[in-house]
């Protein structure tokens, strides 16, 4: 067993992750990894970007590496370095190179946050030829033909500060995410935090009016996960209106009008 093989197999995702598909994202992301196309998970915080990559790499059976990007990330975090030990200098791939050489999948969540030097390393492995050039080895690594590079991207509030290049959206499929539809999203609630139908029901509309206020004093609409929090908390015995004050109405704003204007709104369901 070579190296990667052994480290590879902590990412293997063994048993089913939960998830619920809002649209046609399945059987896009499917198309996707068979023609092996660079794709782009788009959508706002907590609609289920993550889960969604978790779930299909389970479904396409391949391993799943995931890096968290942010502004601290250089392309060597994601290529590899030489490190030192009593035994001398010994190279380790970085999760891009090793999901690369074993043919997994590389899931780059915020990479928008990442420096551009990491974001311009991942360029050469959306090309036709697939290889990620490690320079300080001086090895031109061939990705392995499971390989598939998947990146999220928020559009949102990203848009003021930074953005990516175009020379680097252009590379890639986009799957547009956007909050489940109603039905689909009082499941989730239901599964993910074990509340009855009335209440997930009952969360989801006043997710819903929050969703509204997004651009009229609101930064994002409240995600299915705030949603799924304020479930979980009424599952563990929090009164209803408390829980969402908890979830929902403190973390999104720190405005004292929007405040008490969300905290209204929680209590035309829950009084
Ligand atoms: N379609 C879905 N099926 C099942 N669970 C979902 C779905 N959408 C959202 N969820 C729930 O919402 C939570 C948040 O989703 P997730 O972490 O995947 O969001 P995200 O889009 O990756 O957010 P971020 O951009 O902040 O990383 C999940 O842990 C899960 O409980
Ligand atoms: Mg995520």
């Amino acid at each position: 067993m070579t190296d990667s093989a052994g480290k590879i197999d902590q990412y293997r995702v063994n048993s089913e992750p939960y998830y619920l598909p809002a649209r046609e994202e399945v059987m896009q992301f499917e198309a996707a990894y068979a023609a092996r196309l660079p794709t782009m998970l788009k959508g706002p915080t907590g609609c289920g970007k993550t889960r969604f990559v978790e779930h299909m790499a389970w479904r396409l059976k391949r391993p799943l590496i995931t890096v968290s990007c942010n502004e601290d990330t250089t392309a060597s975090d994601l290529t590899g370095r030489y490190l030192l030990d009593a035994n001398g200098t010994y190279w380790q791939d970085g999760p891009l190179a090793l999901a690369a050489r074993a043919g997994a999948i590389c899931y780059l969540d915020e990479v928008v946050e990442a420096r551009q030097d990491s974001v311009v390393a991942i360029h050469p492995l959306t090309d036709a030829r697939r290889y990620l050039p490690l320079d300080k080895k001086n090895e031109l690594l061939l990705a392995h033909p499971d390989f598939q590079l998947v990146i999220s991207y928020n559009p949102g509030y990203q848009r003021m500060l930074k953005d990516l290049k175009q020379s680097t959206k252009q590379r890639f499929v986009a799957i547009d995410f956007h909050y489940p539809q109603r039905e689909v999203e009082v499941s989730i609630v239901m599964h993910e935090s074990g509340v009855a139908r009335d209440i997930a029901d009952k969360l989801v509309s006043i997710g819903e009016k929050m969703r509204h206020l997004k651009g009229h004093g609101l930064e994002e609409g409240a995600s299915t996960r705030m949603l799924v929090y304020a479930g979980t908390l009424i599952a563990k015995g929090i009164p209803a209106v408390q829980a969402c004050s908890m979830a929902l109405v403190q973390p999104i704003s720190d405005d004292a009008d929007m405040l008490a204007a969300l905290s209204n709104v929680v209590l035309t369901f829950f009084s």
